[in-house]
């Protein structure tokens, strides 16, 4: 039995070492369909303070910030090119910057759901400022233009 426990051990360390756990491809595809469901999660937002729902948008806001936090585990170095990813080199050049506007959009989605909430707040500048700017302020740097 202690032989068993043994020998399934150096199995698995074996596995999990000498294969990645995932593909670039899964984490590059991966990534893409995050940012894809978050536009529109985002747009969602949008809508649904319009329509005065801000109960609506606070939920939303909270997916935005969750998937934007999740995001930042999928930009390991093996992940840099292939499966038309838009992805810069700059974003392993300048990790911490990349970074820092990842953790930027995500908190800024929670400050625009708690700002919902105060009656004073201008919040047509503010949902630009807290949640569109980001995309515009990462995008410009760190993915391809077509
Ligand atoms: C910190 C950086 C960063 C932030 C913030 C960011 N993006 Fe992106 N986005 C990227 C990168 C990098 C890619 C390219 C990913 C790839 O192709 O591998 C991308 C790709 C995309 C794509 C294309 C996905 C696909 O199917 O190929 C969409 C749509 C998108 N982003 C929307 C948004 C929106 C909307 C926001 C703001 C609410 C946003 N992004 C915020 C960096 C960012």
């Amino acid at each position: 039995m202690k032989k068993f426990i043994q020998l399934t051990c150096i199995l698995l360390i074996s596995l999990t070492t000498t294969s990645p756990l995932f593909s670039s491809e899964e984490i590059i595809k991966g990534r893409q369909e995050i940012f894809s469901k978050n536009y529109n999660t985002a747009k969602a937002v949008s809508a649904a303070i319009k329509s005065g729902d801000n109960e609506k948008a606070k939920e939303l806001l909270e997916e935005v910030s969750k998937n934007f936090n999740t995001l930042l585990k999928y930009f390991p170095e093996d992940s840099k090119t292939g499966f038309d990813t838009e992805a810069l080199p700059a974003i392993w050049e300048n990790s911490d910057e990349f970074v820092t506007l990842m953790q930027n959009a995500s908190s800024n989605a929670l400050m625009l759901a708690k700002k919902l909430d105060d009656d004073t707040a201008d919040i047509t500048s503010l949902e630009k400022e807290l949640l569109w700017n980001n995309c515009s302020a990462c995008h410009k740097k760190f993915r391809l233009k077509k």
